[in-house]
């Protein structure tokens, strides 16, 4: 079975860049399960109703999250009615949205989780603890299982993929918005890759305007940020699991210039 995750989708350039080349992704991939990082769907900063649904109807199956997934006050209802808006199961219980989403396709299932590390982030739970307690209780052996891993220390992604490796189906790290190129399949079979990217506009800062970084960044002064609409990529993977096994047989990066259609 395949599965197609886009990282972190970002602000309206994003959203605009996978609504463009979805069905090209699809035509070409074939993929039984797309899942996307939703975190910064909404000018950067959290998700809306009104950001996420339409990408629901292009065919995206579950939304993970991270630490700006909640960015948003007007949305917090939303999340908590979406069962398959996924968030960092290592942050407290009241924090809307779902600890792990299994869909299914006819004889295929898979379980989507995501864990925000611990490294240079607002503070959680340790995900190493949070994430052996949630797997003991897990009771479906049919299913895969897709975890993206939120977190800004490459050190730290790298540590628990090794963690997780064999108990997972694919640790698939977001969050820095900088693909790596170390994409494998570690030897228990989990598919392994220590950041997605972000699917949205790359000539920028991380998604914001790059001369509003630099002025903040060269003079100290807070300044507002203002999401990029230039430079428009998509960072994704795919993945294929072997559904019996439960294991990994291949990974391959996605890092791919779209031009846009008309003026953001
Ligand atoms: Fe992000
Ligand atoms: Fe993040």
């Amino acid at each position: 079975m395949r599965t197609i995750f886009f990282g972190d989708v970002f602000g309206k350039a994003g959203r605009q860049t996978l609504t463009q080349s979805m069905d090209r992704i699809i035509k070409e991939y074939q993929p039984d399960f797309i899942i996307i990082n939703g975190e910064n769907l909404a000018d950067g900063k959290g998700l809306t109703e009104k950001t996420l649904k339409p990408l629901l109807r292009l065919g995206v199956d579950a939304v993970t999250g991270g630490n700006h997934l909640w960015d948003r006050a007007e949305s917090l209802e939303f999340i908590r009615s979406m069962p398959n808006i996924v968030k960092p199961m290592n942050y407290p219980a009241q924090a809307p949205g779902s600890v792990y989403h299994t869909i299914e396709k006819g004889e295929l299932k898979l379980t989507v989780i995501n864990l925000c590390g611990q490294v240079y982030m607002p503070p959680c739970d340790s995900p190493f603890n949070v994430f052996d307690r949630w797997y003991e209780g897990f009771a479906d052996q049919d299913s895969c299982i897709l975890l993206d891993f939120h977190a800004e220390s490459t050190a730290e992604t790298r540590a628990f993929g090794w963690y997780v490796d064999g108990r997972v189906s694919a640790l698939l790290g977001t969050h820095t918005h900088i693909q790596t190129a170390d994409e494998e399949i570690l030897p228990s079979g989990t598919a392994y890759i220590t950041d997605v990217g972000m699917t949205g506009p790359h000539d920028s800062v991380i998604g914001m305007r790059k001369h509003i970084i630099l002025e903040k960044m060269s003079t100290g002064v807070p300044i507002r940020y203002e999401a990029s609409d230039r430079g428009n990529q998509i960072n994704a993977v795919c993945v294929d699991m072997d559904p019996q096994t439960r294991r990994a047989t291949k990974i391959t990066r996605i890092r791919q210039y779209v031009s846009p259609r008309e003026k953001i």
